[in-house]
């Protein structure tokens, strides 16, 4: 099939690509942190104060921007002071939100911040806003971000004298079901009492705080919430992962047909119309657009891997996935004016990760490889742009630091797809052509075969003056970056 895409009256457009839309979400589940990231400072895994040195080294080729922790469903289960001080002190508690295991608050709060130092990201905490207190919260907050008084007496003790840099805070999770069950004026009235507590510590910038935004399409949640409490938070979140049936059903990550391949794809790209539709209500009461939108949980949801725990959350991560990915992340582009942060379950072994582990053994995923390729957006300046012929390809194009980045998705896993674009000044050399692509839809690596899927060098493209085409094969992703001239 044939595609023309034209930038629009040739003008690229003032909307920047937030970096945050290319965060993380470590939640304490299944192995996500305890043997995926955290291994303890013993560990006969190589690791750097106990945090594993192999998934680092492959996540910060990611130039991750932000990591959410400790939950998820979690966090409204999490007492800060239970995880920090001595190991051997640590108060092992049952992890009631997945599986019942004993979770012995190894990994906590100094381990936390020293994961985003190893990464080079910001923090972004959820509070416990369910099980938890107003002081639980105030008392966290200065033992992460106070100079002095008794918490910064604490943290010091504990070794860590200076206070770390926290940027966003969640005030609750999904506090409509998990998360509480509150109704939307309870939790609006609840939120505005909670944050009238975070404060703003000497040296460090105002909290960017998140409020309980809704589940997939809970219209009224939005409205109630924004009605009642929008004047007192920055960012408002939305969870929707993608199914290839009811919630109940959840299909195999592997063992999948066409069917199941259009369903997911379908249920994915509702996020559109979710995005969309809650940003009206939102504007209704924010014309000015103070409150972002943060889509802090997305992702495939698919049934357990065979063998697992089903509680884990571990799924396997195929071509599938990698075309779910981009399509995603292409659509959050698309709302660049809108979503400010989006953060995609889980970094590693739970949902659709970047990495799975299996003990010593670690394999990187194709999904991680789609966000190798799309880092290039990060702080880009959008271009808008029209295309004669939309599904099934969809697409980001930007502009950063000179060139011009594109990055374009077939999703249709039959036929590959011509695409030309048409831009404003014509191109020059070309300094990224990478793609990812699969003939199979299930590809995916496995720790004996790390290398089905990873990304290769792209000459399927020609370049005239200010036109690009592309050939792309039938379920592929490429990214391509050209100087402009
Ligand atoms: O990401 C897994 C879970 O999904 C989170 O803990 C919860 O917030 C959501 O329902």
């Amino acid at each position: 099939m044939e595609h023309n895409i034209n930038v629009i009256n040739n003008e690229e457009s003032n909307v920047v690509i937030s970096k945050y839309i290319q965060g993380q979400f470590a939640e304490h589940l299944g192995t996500g942190i305890y043997g995926g990231v955290w291994v303890g400072k013993n560990s006969e895994i190589p690791n750097k104060n106990g945090i594993r040195s192999d998934v680092i080294q492959s996540l910060k080729k990611l130039n991750i921007p932000v990591l959410r922790w400790p939950g998820g469903f979690f966090a409204d289960n999490y007492h800060w002071q239970e995880g920090v001080g001595s190991y051997d002190k640590r108060r092992k508690i049952i992890n009631s939100s997945w599986g019942g295991t004993v979770e012995d608050n190894s990994f906590g709060t100094h381990e936390f911040f020293e994961l985003c130092k190893q990464l080079d990201c910001e923090a972004y905490i959820n509070i416990n806003f369910s099980s938890g207190t107003i002081q639980e919260m105030t008392d966290w907050l200065e033992y992460m971000l106070s100079s002095k008084g008794s918490m910064a007496e604490l943290r010091e003790k504990n070794g860590h004298p200076d206070p770390w840099k926290l940027k966003f805070l969640g005030i609750g999770n999904e506090s409509w079901g998990g998360g509480g069950n509150m109704r939307p004026e309870y939790y609006s009235d609840r939120y505005r009492l909670w944050q009238s507590f975070v404060r703003k510590y000497d040296n460090q910038p105002e909290l960017y705080k998140i409020g309980v935004g809704p589940n997939i399409d809970d219209f009224n949640w939005t409205d109630v919430v924004m009605k009642n409490a929008h004047q007192f938070m920055n960012g408002l979140s939305l969870h929707h992962y993608g199914l290839t049936d009811v919630w109940n059903n959840k299909g195999d990550s592997v063992d999948f047909d066409e069917k199941e391949w259009n369903s997911l794809l379908y249920s994915i790209k509702k996020m559109d119309y979710f995005i969309e539709e809650h940003s009206k209500r939102m504007e209704q009461y924010d014309q000015n657009h103070h409150v972002d939108m943060i889509v802090d949980e997305w992702g495939d949801w698919l049934g357990p891997e065979k063998g697992t725990n089903p509680a884990f959350l571990r799924q396997q991560n195929t071509m599938r996935d990698a075309v779910m990915a981009a399509t995603t992340l292409n659509i959050f582009a698309k709302h660049a004016d809108k979503v400010y942060m989006a953060n995609i379950a889980q970094m590693v072994n739970v949902l659709q990760a970047m990495i799975l582990t299996d003990g010593p053994k670690m394999v990187l995923t194709p999904t991680y490889y789609v966000f190798d390729m799309y880092q290039r957006h990060q702080g880009a300046t959008r271009i808008d742009a029209y295309s004669d012929n939309g599904d099934p390809v969809n697409y980001t194009i930007s502009k950063k630091d000179g060139n011009y980045i594109v990055s374009i998705c077939n999703t249709d896993y039959q036929q590959s797809q011509n695409v030309t674009i048409t831009f404003a000044n014509s191109l020059g050399n070309v300094n990224y052509n990478k793609d990812l692509h699969s003939r199979k839809m299930n590809a995916h690596n496995t720790f004996d075969d790390n290398k089905v899927l990873s990304l290769t060098n792209f000459e399927n493209y020609k370049v005239m003056d200010n036109k690009l085409s592309v050939n792309l094969d039938r379920m592929s992703i490429v990214t391509l970056s050209f100087e402009i001239k």
